[in-house]
């Protein structure tokens, strides 16, 4: 099997950026939404779709690995949402980056995506099949936001990506631990617009086209299960949690991280986070995290990076690298 590295990162946001303040029109404040989440400001989309964020995230990436377009053989977006139900939105971006010869999917695991994403990726190259695969997470949640909502507070617009390449260093990801539980598919959802509620009239009225979450389930699951993800990946590749030196999260709120951090005895100073800029945009958090970072020069050889994500379904899991 051949290792997997990350030879480029991109992202991109739209450029409109929303402050707390905004939410005092649903009864929130730049104070409680800062200390519970973590988050100042996001960035929303005024008309850019999940593809143009994914679009401009992928070139990005496809530069920063010092390739062009026609080197790429996959092209995998994570996304919940996507321009259209149909067709994928990895075909969307594709006619974009004008990218004719990959093969091109989407993968579905919302605020996993991208973990699930890489993940898949790594075995197409792992096995021989492909050399060079671009993998996406992108999202634009404000359009499925009810802005009248004081849940309206936590997510932002925004796209990262990776091109991961195979390597005869000893370098690139270790391991990942990947898990789903669908009896958790009612705690956060998007009702209406599938095969279970077709969009008609009474759907829209009762706005089921707008995710709907509960916030108590979604932090009393990710502290219990992260962790447990975490010790099963450090303990199956002899890995100590004091070897860890970057903690790269998916970011659904400075609370939850903070928690899990406490839970593995990992001292918050390894755990990175964006969200007080782009608050959570769920299949865009790692791979923009990760972008920032690559691109600040934080990472040096050798440095063990643990990446961790849960979400809808459920879904979670986690990832080793050696930088
Ligand atoms: C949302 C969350 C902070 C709410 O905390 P909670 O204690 O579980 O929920 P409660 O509804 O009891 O709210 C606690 C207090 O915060 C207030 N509150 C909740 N949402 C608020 C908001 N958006 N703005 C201002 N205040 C808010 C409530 O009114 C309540 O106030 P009170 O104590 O004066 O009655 C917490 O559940 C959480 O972080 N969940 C995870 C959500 C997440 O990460 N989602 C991303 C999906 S991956």
């Amino acid at each position: 099997m051949r290792n997997v590295y990350i030879k480029g990162t991109g992202s991109y946001a739209p450029d409109n950026v929303v402050k707390n303040d905004f939410f005092k029109r649903v009864g929130s404040s730049d104070e409680w939404i800062f200390e519970h989440l973590g988050i100042r400001e996001r960035r929303i989309s005024t008309g850019e779709t999940t593809s143009d964020l994914g679009y401009r995230a992928g070139l990005n990436a496809i530069e920063d690995a010092g390739l062009t377009v026609d080197d790429i053989d996959l092209l995998i977006v994570a996304t919940a949402t996507p321009d259209r139900q149909a067709p994928s939105c990895a075909c969307f971006v594709q006619e974009k980056l004008g990218a004719f010869k990959t093969v091109a999917f989407d993968v579905a695991a919302v605020c996993s995506g991208a973990l699930f994403t890489i993940s898949v990726g790594v075995q197409f190259i792992k096995t021989g099949m492909y050399n060079n695969v671009l993998v996406i997470g992108a999202d634009t949640f404000s359009t499925i936001t009810d802005w009248n909502r004081r849940d309206s507070v936590f997510f932002g617009d925004g796209a990262g990506a990776m091109v991961l390449s195979h390597t005869d260093e000893d370098m690139g990801f270790i391991d990942f631990n990947l898990h789903s539980d669908g009896r958790g598919k009612d705690h956060f959802s998007i009702p209406a617009g599938g095969s279970e509620q077709p969009t008609n009239q009474d759907t829209l009225n009762s706005k089921l086209h707008y995710f709907q979450m509960n916030g108590k389930e979604v932090y009393k699951t990710a502290i219990e299960v992260v962790p447990k993800s975490i010790d099963e990946i450090l303990t199956k590749n002899n890995y100590l949690i004091e070897q860890i030196d970057f903690m790269i999260p998916h970011q659904p709120s400075i609370r939850i991280l903070e928690e899990i951090a406490h839970r593995v005895h990992l001292p918050f100073s390894k755990v990175m986070t964006n969200m007080d800029r782009y608050a959570n945009t769920s299949g865009g958090t790692i791979p923009i995290l990760l972008d920032e970072l690559h691109r600040a020069n934080k990472f040096s050889t050798n440095d063990i990076l643990l990446f961790a994500a849960v979400g809808a379904g459920w879904t979670w899991g986690t990832a080793l690298y050696k930088w």
